[in-house]
């Protein structure tokens, strides 16, 4: 196993000649110090079957079972499939996931520490996927704002973007909003988190989850402050040119292992949609998302 950092950002690192089923224990470590250091593990060279995938996965956490059904692998549950790619006049999985900035599973109680993607159609355009260093974004806030959110708590729902299922058809909306927040009713987590891994700060906030912000006692915050928080880190650049948004790219045989409590994400997609399809696998390391939820 070669680890090399990607010259010229501080995100990123290539992962060449690794083998999931023969790693040793120090190069799993290795491996997931990477992705917590670099936020991004590039494995080259890999062309694994779900069920492959899913083994791989497991050396480095606990899988997490996405919890809407429609989204899972026919043969493998616990993988997450991107597609609008049919197989046999049949849809898998769902397309044009993620099109908006969230971190995996922040709307649950219980968010996992690392996500895995492995592209298996992978676009000739258009490729790859936005992320924003939450923890850099946070140093960079200015002190005002940075003293504005301190002991502040955020709500995140999944609201704003469940996508209705095939079973929802001739449902009343109102009947499935309250099913939505009957099943996934709203999490609070700190604004501001520190990094169980690394030790650093991590603001934990998403345009696409993050729906309320509230101070250390409990009161609603207006929402004019969370849509500062949104500006300074470049979720509402809809160019995607802020100075806090790294392009990933990514060809065939890529598999990218990141860091889900620093980086947030946004699947770049366009309007005039060519085939893609990507696995997803994700895990809870060692750690809960930050010792605040140990305690609790
Ligand atoms: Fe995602």
């Amino acid at each position: 196993m070669r680890i090399t950092d990607c010259a010229g950002t501080h995100i990123g690192a290539s992962v060449a000649d690794f083998d999931h089923s023969s790693a040793s224990e120090g190069d799993i470590t290795a491996l997931k110090e990477t992705v917590y250091r670099r936020k991004i593990a590039v494995l080259k060279g890999q062309d694994l079957s779900p069920q492959a995938f899913l083994e791989l996965g497991r050396r480095l956490g606990r899988p997490e079972t996405y919890y809407e059904p429609m989204y899972r692998h026919p043969e493998v549950s616990e993988v997450f499939v991107s597609s609008n790619v049919p197989e046999n006049g049949k849809q898998i999985g769902v397309p044009k996931t993620g099109k908006f900035w969230h971190a995996d599973y922040q709307f649950m109680p219980d968010p996992f520490g690392i996500t895995l993607i492995h592209p298996q159609v992978v676009p000739e355009r258009n490729r790859g996927t936005y992320f924003i260093d939450m923890g850099a974004a946070y140093e960079k806030l200015p002190e005002g704002l940075k003293g504005e959110i301190e002991g502040a708590r955020c709500l995140h729902s999944v609201r704003k973007y469940f996508k209705v299922r095939p079973q929802d058809v001739y449902r009343p909306l109102s009947e499935i909003i309250d099913e939505v927040e009957r099943k996934t009713p709203a999490v609070r987590q700190p604004a501001v988190f520190t990094h169980p891994m690394t030790g650093e700060k991590v603001l934990y906030l998403s345009e696409g989850f993050t729906f309320a912000i509230e101070d250390a006692e409990g009161k609603r915050l207006d929402e004019e402050l969370l849509r500062r928080l949104f500006e300074a880190t470049g979720q509402l650049d809809r160019s995607f040119e802020h100075e806090n948004i790294h392009l990933q790219s990514f060809e065939k045989g890529d598999l990218l292992v990141w860091d889900n409590r620093s980086l947030i994400h946004c699947a770049r997609h366009t309007t005039t949609p060519e085939p893609t399809v990507s696995y997803r696998v994700t895990v809870h390391d060692e750690r809960k998302l930050h010792n605040g939820l140990e305690a609790a």
